[in-house]
C-alpha cells in the first residue's frame, strides 16, 4: 500500500481518496469519486479516466490484480471465422499490444439513474496502437491456403472508437457491486500495416505475395474480421474492467449524488 502510494506521488498523482475491498485492503482511486447521477458525472469519469489511462497503464493497480494496460499482455487468444474472405482458426500467443497510454478519453455518456442498469459509452482516440506476438493459422485469406506459424506485428494508427458497457447488479458478501455484462467496441482504423513470417509454411515467396495482399486489402479484411475480433475484444476488456467493477462496491466507486438530479 504504502509502496503504490509512493510510487503514486511519484507520478504526480495526488490520490486522496481510496476504496476498501474485500479483506479491509484499501485501494487508492482518483482525485475525488465521481458521484452517479450528479450533472458533472460524465466530466468527471472523463477527466478520472484521462488521468487513470495515462498514468498508470504502465504500472497497473496491485491492489486489484490489474495488471499493466501498457503493455497488456494476453497469453493466448484463439478465434475462429467463418467471413467472406477469411475463414479458419488463428491462435495467438503472447501477445504484447502498446500504445494505450497514450489514450485520449474524447467524451462521455452514461446512464446510471436506473439502480438494476448500468451504462456508459466512452469515445476515446489513440495515435497508434503495436501489436506483436506469435500465431498460427490454418485456413485461408482470400485464394490463398493458409496454414502458416511464425511471428507477426501489426502497427495500427489514428485508431478511433467507442467503448460501450452495459452492466447489471450483483450482490456478493451482502455488498452491491455493478457487473458489466458487455463491453462492445468496433474501432475505427486510419491505417494499419502487418508483418508476418512464414504466412504459407515453408514458401516464402508465396508467403510474401499473401502478406502484400492482406497489406493492400486491410480495409476490406479489417471489416470482414471486426464482428469476430468483437467478441475477443469483449472477452478481455469485460475481464479487465470486471477487476474494478467486481470489486470495488458500486456506491464506493459512484457514489450516489447527494441530491439526485431530476432528470
Ligand atoms: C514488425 O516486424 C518487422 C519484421 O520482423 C520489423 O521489421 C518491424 O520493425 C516490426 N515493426 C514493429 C512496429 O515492431
Amino acid at each position: 500500500m504504502k509502496r503504490v502510494l509512493a510510487l503514486l506521488t511519484i507520478l504526480g498523482i495526488n490520490f486522496v481518496h481510496s476504496a476498501t475491498i474485500k479483506g479491509g485492503i484499501e485501494v487508492p482511486t482518483y482525485l475525488e469519486p465521481c458521484q452517479r447521477n450528479s450533472p458533472e458525472f460524465n466530466k468527471c469519469i472523463r477527466n478520472a479516466l484521462q488521468l487513470l489511462m495515462g498514468k498508470l497503464s504502465k504500472t497497473g493497480i496491485p491492489e486489484l490484480e490489474l495488471e499493466t494496460l501498457d503493455p497488456l499482455k494476453i497469453a493466448e487468444l484463439i478465434m475462429t471465422y467463418d467471413g467472406g474472405d477469411i475463414a479458419g482458426k488463428v491462435t495467438l500467443l503472447d501477445t504484447y499490444t502498446r500504445g494505450f497510454s497514450a489514450v485520449k478519453i474524447i467524451d462521455v455518456r452514461s446512464k446510471t439513474d436506473d439502480p438494476n442498469f448500468f451504462g456508459m459509452e466512452i469515445d476515446f482516440y489513440v495515435p497508434r496502437v503495436v501489436t506483436n506476438g506469435i500465431y498460427k493459422m490454418d485456413g485461408r485469406i482470400a485464394k490463398f491456403p493458409i496454414n502458416g506459424k511464425g511471428i507477426y506485428n501489426i502497427t495500427a494508427t489514428e485508431v478511433t472508437g467507442t467503448w460501450n458497457l452495459i452492466g447489471s447488479p450483483v450482490t456478493k458478501d451482502g455488498e452491491k457491486f455493478m457487473r458489466i455484462d458487455r463491453l462492445s467496441v468496433r474501432p475505427e482504423v486510419g491505417n494499419l500495416k502487418v508483418h508476418a513470417s512464414n504466412l504459407i509454411n515453408d514458401n516464402p515467396e508465396l508467403s510474401q505475395v499473401a502478406l502484400a495482399f492482406v497489406n493492400r486489402f486491410w480495409k476490406v479484411l479489417y471489416q470482414e474480421m471486426l464482428p469476430y475480433a468483437e467478441e475477443s475484444f469483449d472477452k478481455i476488456l469485460r475481464q479487465l474492467v470486471n477487476k474494478v467493477f467486481l470489486k470495488i462496491p458500486y456506491d464506493q466507486l459512484f457514489p450516489p449524488a447527494q441530491t439526485p438530479s431530476v432528470v
